[in-house]
């Protein structure tokens, strides 16, 4: 498996969305297990989740349990493995998203997600998303604070624009590793972010990189260049769709989602995947 670098940890070119897994439409643990057991099979090292990826509002942490569960039942060597989790989203339980990032909220619900995680010290800690009622200096200096005392090893930011990322690297005092952003052949407006992620050699993980859990099966079908230059490698859109975003910058690091063995290991396989110069210009 090829490697891109957070911070100064060499993890797997391409990780895991554990969402899927998690939220509404998830499928059962043990089907959830054997999905992130092929991932560490072939050779993925990067595990994304959250504290929100759940459904109802007593199970918050789901994805987070899931993923201890999954590790500490691998066969194999995990030591390597950089799990990558949030803070700042809430779900109340009713469906919808809300938001928290108050520097005291933020601070607990690290704490929990320590606790999930079964870890001294979380290895990525990413503010999920800015909070409008909070100033963004406020939240972020929280998360310098949890990096300050050692219960997080790393710091990312998700959902913020460029000024939000330029604030953050100088509020963590030039330490600010990765920037989570939305971004797929649908979904190209944090063009500006992935820019200025690879001036600063910052890790870009462009979220829902497949265009979501509700689009990414049918890909194919909403972006034909992507389908074109599948069938002529006979390989899947979506194996073409994850070279691109490896194609499009070195700080590039796509988290696709998965709930079944299948469809992970079909992604890890992107690695190697080579587009050509012609490939790419009929994909951008
Ligand atoms: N920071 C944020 O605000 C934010 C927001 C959304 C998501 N995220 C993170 O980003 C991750 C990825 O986003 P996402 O899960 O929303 O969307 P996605 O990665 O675009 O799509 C996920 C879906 O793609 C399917 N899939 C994956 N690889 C495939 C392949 N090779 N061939 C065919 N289908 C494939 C999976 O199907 P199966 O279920 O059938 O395996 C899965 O349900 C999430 O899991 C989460 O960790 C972050």
């Amino acid at each position: 498996m090829q490697t891109r670098r957070i911070g100064d940890v060499q993890v797997s070119a391409i990780g895991l969305g554990g969402m899927p897994m998690s939220i509404e439409g998830r499928p059962d643990e043990d089907r959830s297990i054997r999905t992130i057991h092929a991932a560490l099979d072939a050779g993925i090292t990067l595990i994304d989740t959250a504290d929100a990826y759940h459904i109802g509002a007593d199970e918050v942490g789901h994805n987070e349990s899931l993923i201890a569960r999954a590790l500490s039942s691998y066969g194999g060597d995990t030591s390597g493995v950089l799990v990558a989790t949030k803070g700042g989203h809430l779900r109340p339980g009713d469906g919808s998203w809300t938001l928290d990032s108050s520097p005291d909220y933020l601070k607990q619900a690290c704490e929990a997600s320590l606790k999930r995680l079964g870890v001294e010290a979380i290895d990525l800690y990413q503010h999920h998303r800015p909070d409008p009622r909070v100033p963004y200096a406020d939240s972020i200096g929280a998360v310098r604070d949890l990096l300050d005392a050692g219960k997080v090893r790393m710091v990312g930011i998700s959902n913020a624009n460029p000024d939000q990322i330029r604030q953050a690297q100088e509020i963590l005092g030039g330490r600010l590793v990765a920037v989570q952003n939305q971004f797929s052949p649908a979904f190209r407006s944090s063009e500006p972010e992935l820019e200025l992620c690879t001036e600063l050699g910052i890790a870009f993980l462009p979220w829902s990189p497949l265009g979501g859990i509700s689009r990414a099966a049918e890909l194919g079908g909403h972006a034909a260049a992507f389908a074109a230059v599948a069938e002529r490698y006979g390989v899947s859109p979506q194996r073409v769709c994850l070279a691109w975003h490896l194609a499009k910058s070195p700080v590039s690091i796509p988290i696709p989602g998965a709930s079944r063995p299948e469809t992970i290991q079909d992604s890890a396989r992107a690695v190697s995947l080579q587009l050509t110069a012609d490939d790419l210009a009929e994909l951008n």
